[in-house]
């Protein structure tokens, strides 16, 4: 059931893969001078050139598109693993080596395994590969393997390189959230060939804060991933770039993020910091890219730096329109809930999306739900506009 469920959705999505021949960036890509200033979250229905998008046949060069210009200006370009690396991995019981090496440099981090009752190689089962921290009671308790892996053994959270992306792209200017993506991916790749108690088609990714965006990032760039969980991501993950709620609490916002930590993003995002409208995305499309691939994200009432309320009211209905438009509109979701930053209990509420996904099951939640806020409609005046349909 769940196979069906999962092989449907790809048949759809290489079925947009065989559009006709995409419009082109230019090449170079502009820098900040030579980009519209767009005061609403930009339109997804609109080619980079100006060229309307004619039906959802036409989403996979908009997302092709998108992909390159989320790299250029805020992640960095994602190294050609295809091309270049050679992964190796070797298990001890529940733990992963993994090594990955391109031309003659190595990098190497590990992962360890948590198995669900009853887990034989026979009656895989799904996994969600995570940062730590997280309520395993949710995931064991429905039957989903534990994939836990230390961020920093992949790429060290400070403007030092440590670790083993930066064993091998030393130098890059790539973010360091696409360097902790690439560590999901690379742990993926270890499961496929040494763990046959998983199964690959039912791969999640989850962490919270600085881990949600990477766990974004994750979801992004490797369609391998099913269920993208990003928990209190705030900017940089599902928080808009452009717009902020401020009446109780601080938002954070681009001067804040690239003043402490500009090494999360390309040095690229710098020249934004006081023109944020001229970025040609904004994080509707983040989640857009992830899509048809299911997606929900945490985030708490209080939590006001993290901009809970522009994730629910400007990013979820921007995001909801495109998943809509493309037959999937029950694969995004939103969790409120009363408390703040990474509490634990956002791992609760986010379970029933999590079983809809990994094991079809009947939930009750609605996802789509974004009480107490109330749809922010400035922000998407093209939301009616949807082409094809
Ligand atoms: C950036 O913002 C400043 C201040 O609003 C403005 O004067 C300037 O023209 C903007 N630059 C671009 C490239 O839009
Ligand atoms: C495998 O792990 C066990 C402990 O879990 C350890 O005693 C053993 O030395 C490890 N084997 C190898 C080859 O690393
Ligand atoms: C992990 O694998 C690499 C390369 O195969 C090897 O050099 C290293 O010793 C291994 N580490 C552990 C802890 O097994
Ligand atoms: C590794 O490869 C690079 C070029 O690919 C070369 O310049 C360098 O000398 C090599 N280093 C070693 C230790 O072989
Ligand atoms: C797994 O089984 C053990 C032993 O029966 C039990 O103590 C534990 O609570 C079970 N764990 C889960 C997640 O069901
Ligand atoms: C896994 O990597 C950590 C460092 O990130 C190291 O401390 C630990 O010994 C490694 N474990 C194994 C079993 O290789
Ligand atoms: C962990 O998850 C279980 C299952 O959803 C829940 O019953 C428990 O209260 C959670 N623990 C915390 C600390 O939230
Ligand atoms: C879920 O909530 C949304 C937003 O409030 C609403 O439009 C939709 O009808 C609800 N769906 C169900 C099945 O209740």
């Amino acid at each position: 059931m769940v196979g069906v469920f999962i092989i449907t959705s790809a048949l759809v999505y290489a079925a947009y893969a065989s559009a006709a021949a995409c419009p082109r960036l230019p090449n170079p890509l502009p820098t900040v001078d030579g980009l519209p200033s767009i005061p609403t979250l930009p339109d997804p229905w609109t080619f980079f050139d100006g060229t309307p998008l004619r039906s959802p046949a036409d989403w996979a060069c908009r997302r092709e598109e998108v992909l390159t210009l989320v790299q250029q200006y805020f992640y960095g370009y994602y190294p050609d693993h295809s091309k270049e690396e050679r992964v190796h991995a070797s298990r001890n019981g529940t733990t992963l080596n993994i090594s990955v090496s391109v031309g003659n440099r190595t990098g190497t981090f590990n992962a360890t395994l948590t198995f669900p009752n009853g887990t034989t190689r026979f009656r895989p089962v799904p996994v969600m590969i995570n940062t730590g921290g997280v309520n395993e009671t949710v995931f064991l308790g429905s039957g989903v393997a534990l994939a836990t892996f230390d961020v920093d053994s992949v790429a060290a959270d400070s403007t030092t390189p440590g670790g083993a992306f930066w064993d091998l792209y030393s130098g890059e200017d790539i973010g360091v959230l696409t360097a902790w993506a690439w560590g999901y991916h690379r742990i993926m790749d270890a499961i496929i060939d040494k763990v046959p108690e998983i199964d690959p088609q039912r791969f999640g990714v989850t962490g919270c804060s600085r881990w949600g965006k990477a766990a974004l990032a994750a979801g992004i760039f490797d369609e391998r991933v099913a269920l993208s969980i990003p928990m209190s991501s705030g900017l940089e993950g599902i928080g808009p770039w452009r717009f902020f709620f401020e009446e109780d609490g601080a938002n954070e916002m681009i001067q804040n993020i690239f003043g402490y930590a500009p090494y999360w993003s390309t040095s690229r995002l710098g020249q934004f910091v006081p023109n944020v409208t001229n970025l040609p995305f904004d994080a509707h499309l983040h989640a857009a890219l992830v899509a048809p691939r299911a997606i929900v994200w945490d985030e708490g009432e209080i939590d006001y730096w993290t901009n809970p309320e522009g994730e629910a009211s400007v990013t979820f209905p921007a995001a909801h329109a495109v998943y809509e438009w493309l037959g999937a509109g029950d694969r995004v979701g939103v969790a409120i809930r009363p408390g703040d930053h990474c509490d634990i209990s956002g791992y609760t509420n986010i379970q029933d999306f999590m079983n809809k996904i990994f094991f079809n099951e009947k939930i009750t939640r609605n996802y789509s739900d974004i009480s107490p806020y109330t749809p922010y409609t400035e922000a998407f005046p093209w939301i009616n506009d949807a082409p094809g349909k």
